[in-house]
């Protein structure tokens, strides 16, 4: 076989130089085309002998026609960077093979066989970090969405379920403990300093779902009963020293399990469920089958090192993984287009767990923040895709926040259509028609319109549609009528010029102005591009809070008197209306701000009534603190920017920054106050406790902003005495926004205090990347060359680039400096980590909808990585579809 030439070896001289390679346009991979693999495979015995740097791998796979698909005596394996070193079917070497590019072709003369293929990686060399790779010295896998093809040839797509049988074989020493999925069947010792172990998953299942971890390990074990009485150890595996960071991880996955099974009927169907930390990984964590794999961030926190929004993040991705085991796992997705079938509804069901657990109005307004700040920017521009996408070239670019939290939104909105007993009956009946299958969206939706009684017809747009719907709303009164007129526009989207109105269901009330009350919340859907709603029985024109609990994904465009907004602030039964109200009200004046509208009497004035707003929402002792924590924060610059259609970064970030300096100023008492006072509440989780947190660095901010002598002061005050991250981390901060030796000191303290604890230090690196600090900029090129600082780490990649990349005042200076910066990131990291390099893209594809100074900056960075030779997939299909 003559498999170690690549033509680039072929000759010494310059050829090829001046004839550049053509750069090579990956494959569209269509919906519409998708067609079950003529093969099953129902059974896999996979053998490892464990080697850092070389590792053995034989896969034995048990194959046979499927009666369900077109027959192919071919067999189609695919791979991605192996080379076979045998190929044997039945037992017998075989010759009947060839490879297509990086897949692998074997004819198969009859109806079942078994193949045997031997393919030998270098996981230390794999710093793309997906298939087999090497962390910390420990060896892990992550498989989704195609990384399996990098450990052996397979079908590898989610539609081909087998069940593993598994033999790991390796050092004693450096990998004391073996680890895969289901349950561990027999272990030993050779006599060579090796030891083995034998796993079986009982379960079948796509490779994606495939984990295997070695290393030295140690375990906090716990168990939990399952409401049917089986008893199921717990373990959570992490580096030695970091074991007693990992309490809150097991109690969080305790929770999950317990509120799984009240609330989905869901019950845990192994008797071990393992989760290991390691410290380099591309995304958040893996739903792996009975081995998660986890990012330490979302594994190991203490108060002394973690937030309190950290444990948050732990708490709900812990659920969120725990949920896969039913919606990912037992029923997977048929194909990848239908991603949002297992990512969608887990986050629906994480995002309820996690209201549940803390306070639900705080949660969906983060989630509601998360969904405005994320996707919606994606929504509007070049790279926007239905939750449910009809092609791609890369798969890992479509682990978006549209497949992740507008998929969730949707399956919100079913849920608010029917309520929660028939959405209950409905997921019942997807779980019970479809386990064990790969499923598709369309296959939830018959469910839901099956188990709950509803018609989802029209529904069925929120799949294919890209784009966020615009909803207008005029309230009318005459006489005792209230008369609602709305109308719906979807934006044209790549692809998509033309759009079909959608179904939008929205909560809402009518307040009478004198008694402040409203006779009950309704539920409206608009199903036209416009229609009408009357209310009788209002002698004076009501107050309108509508899109309550933000029960559609939508944007609503109206001219809402300011006392409305007022009275909404103040008076809306919705916590979820009341913080809108508030949120509309600083908005639209920030919009008017920057578009230079505004004299400066009209400027003053509108800062007084913000000022009186916050100042009620301050004075308000019914709130609690979190939720006051969460009405104080300003809409971001990102979104601001998305609620202009061409936005001009650099107005923004002036205007927002002047009119919280104002507010700091006109509300400096109040901020002191309440600061003092939540400062005199001791340490401790409970949401007292938590809150009081929360409002104590909002304050700082405001403080910071109108008076940054003082701001500093307190802030520098908040650090030293801070007994919790929360607090520390809250007022760094603050500080690293300011000048003077308080900023310094504080981060010098900071380093040291945290040096070699990488969670921390990341979030060092964080801080300064995401300051609002005027030399931003030169702070990040020079943490750049920090010895800690490497390309190799996405956590630590993430920390510095991303955190820039998202700090508007920083990314967009005017210069176009920092679009030079993270191009040049893009093109470092493309060849070492093509996915975590591709995530930097959609920043910089934002150009269309920046003023046009910053806009040809943008584009011209763009261009220059679009030229660039040899880009990887992922990197090139997001730039050329942001310049397309
Ligand atoms: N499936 C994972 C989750 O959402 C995300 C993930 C995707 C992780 C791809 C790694 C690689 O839970
Ligand atoms: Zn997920």
């Amino acid at each position: 076989m003559d498999i170690a030439r690549t033509p680039s070896t072929i000759d010494g001289n310059n050829q090829l130089a001046d004839a550049p390679p053509e750069p090579k346009d990956p494959p569209v991979i269509r919906r519409e085309d998708y067609k079950p693999f003529p093969w099953l495979v129902p059974q896999v015995e996979l053998s490892f002998d464990l080697g850092i740097s070389k590792t053995t791998v034989q896969a034995k796979l048990s194959v046979e026609r499927n009666p369900a698909a077109n027959a192919d005596p071919v067999i189609h394996l695919n791979g991605d960077g192996l080379q076979p070193l045998t190929v044997l079917i039945d037992g017998e070497p075989t010759d009947s093979w060839h490879m297509e590019d990086a897949d692998l072709l074997l004819s198969l003369p009859g109806e079942s066989h078994e193949v045997t293929i031997t393919t030998e990686i270098d996981p230390s060399a794999n710093t793309q970090l997906m298939g087999l790779y090497a962390s910390d010295g420990m060896l892990c896998t992550q498989c989704e969405a195609e990384g399996f093809r990098r450990i052996t040839f397979f079908p590898d797509r989610p539609d081909v379920l087998s069940t593993y049988r598994v033999h790991m074989t390796g050092d004693a020493e450096a990998f004391p403990v073996l680890l895969c999925n289901g349950n561990l069947e027999a272990s030993g010792a050779n006599d060579d300093g090796t030891h083995w172990a034998e796993w079986h998953d009982p379960w079948p299942k796509p490779s994606y779902l495939f984990a295997l971890v070695a290393g030295q390990l140690v375990a906090n074990t716990d168990s939990f009963t399952t409401m049917n009485g089986r008893k199921v150890t717990l373990n959570i595996y992490v580096r030695d020293g970091d074991l007693p960071r990992t309490g809150h991880a097991m109690e969080s996955l305790k929770k999950s399990m317990r509120w799984d099974e009240k609330v989905f009927g869901r019950e845990y169907d192994l008797d071990l469920f393992n989760i290991v930390a390691v410290s380099d990984f591309n995304m958040g964590a893996m739903e792996n089958k009975g081995l998660n794999v986890f990012n330490t961030k979302y594994v190991l926190a203490d108060e002394d090192t973690a937030t309190d929004s950290d444990f948050d993040g732990i708490e709900g991705v812990i659920a969120h993984e725990y949920f896969h085991n039913w919606s990912g796992n037992r029923v997977t997705c048929r194909d990848w287009f239908q991603l949002s079938l297992k990512e969608g509804f887990t986050v629906l069901r994480d995002q309820l767990f996690s209201q549940d657990m803390g306070s639900e109005p705080v949660k969906r307004i983060e989630d509601v923040r998360v969904l405005r700040g994320a996707q919606f920017p994606e929504d509007s521009g070049p790279l926007a895709h239905p939750i449910r996408p009809d092609s791609y070239r890369e798969i890992s670019n479509f682990y978006t926040a549209t497949v992740y939290n507008k998929g969730a939104e949707v399956i919100r909105m079913m849920r608010t259509m029917v309520g929660e007993e028939r959405f209950r009956a409905a997921t019942d009946l997807y779980f019970d028609t479809h386990d064990g299958e790969a499923a598709t969206c369309e296959d939830f939706i018959r469910a839901m319109e099956q188990g709950a009684g509803i018609d989802l017809g029209q529904f069925r747009l929120w799949y294919s549609q890209a784009g966020t719907p615009k909803v207008t709303v005029r309230l009318e009164h005459d006489g005792e009528t209230a008369t609602l007129h709305l109308s719906q526009e979807v934006p044209a989207t790549p692809g998509q010029p033309e759009k079909q109105p959608m179904p939008i269901p929205l909560k809402l009330a009518l307040f009478d102005r004198e008694t402040g009350k409203h006779h009950g919340e309704q539920l409206v859907t608009l199903t036209k591009a416009q229609d009408n709603f009357s209310f009788a029985g209002f002698a004076q024109p009501p107050v309108l809070s509508i899109n309550r609990g933000f029960s559609a994904p939508v944007t609503i465009q109206r001219d809402t008197p300011v006392e409305d907004l007022v009275f909404l602030a103040a008076k809306d039964d919705d916590p979820f209306a009341r913080y809108e109200a508030l949120q509309d009200l600083i908005v639209s004046h920030l919009k008017q701000a920057v578009d230079g509208a505004l004299d400066l009497a009209a400027m003053q004035s509108a800062r007084e009534a913000i000022a009186r707003a916050l100042g009620a929402v301050l004075a308000d002792d019914t709130l609690d603190d979190l939720m006051r924590g969460e009405l104080l924060v300003l809409p971001s610059e990102t979104y601001l920017a998305e609620t202009m259609l061409i936005a001009d970064p650099g107005r923004i970030h002036e205007e927002r920054q002047a009119m919280r300096a104002a507010l700091g100023t006109m509300l400096e008492a109040e901020f002191v106050a309440l600061h003092q006072r939540a400062s005199a509440v001791p340490f401790s989780l409970d949401a007292e406790a938590r809150g009081a947190r929360k409002v104590k660095t909002q304050a700082l901010i405001y403080l910071a902003a109108g008076n940054p002598e003082l701001g500093k002061q307190m802030a520098w005050a908040q650090y030293q005495g801070a007994d919790n991250m929360t607090d520390r981390q809250g007022a760094l901060m603050v500080l690293t926004g300011l000048t003077g030796i308080e900023r310094t000191d504080a981060l010098m303290d900071f380093y040291n205090r945290y040096q070699g604890n990488a969670l921390v230090v990341d979030k060092w690196f964080a801080l300064q990347a995401s300051s609002m600090h005027p030399a931003c900029m030169a702070h990040v090129e020079s943490l750049a060359k920090h010895p800690d600082f490497t390309l190799k780490n996405p956590n630590r990649v993430r920390s510095l680039y991303m955190a820039f990349a998202y700090n508007p005042h920083a990314f967009h200076a005017a210069s176009g400096e920092g679009y030079k910066l993270i191009a040049d990131v893009i093109l470092a990291l493309d060849p070492i980590n093509p996915q975590t390099a591709a995530r930097f893209v959609p920043q910089l594809g934002r150009w269309r909808r920046i003023e046009p100074g910053r806009s040809a900056l943008m584009k011209e960075q763009l261009e220059r990585i679009a030229s660039a030779p040899e880009l990887s997939r992922d990197t090139y299909e997001q730039v050329s579809r942001s310049l397309g």
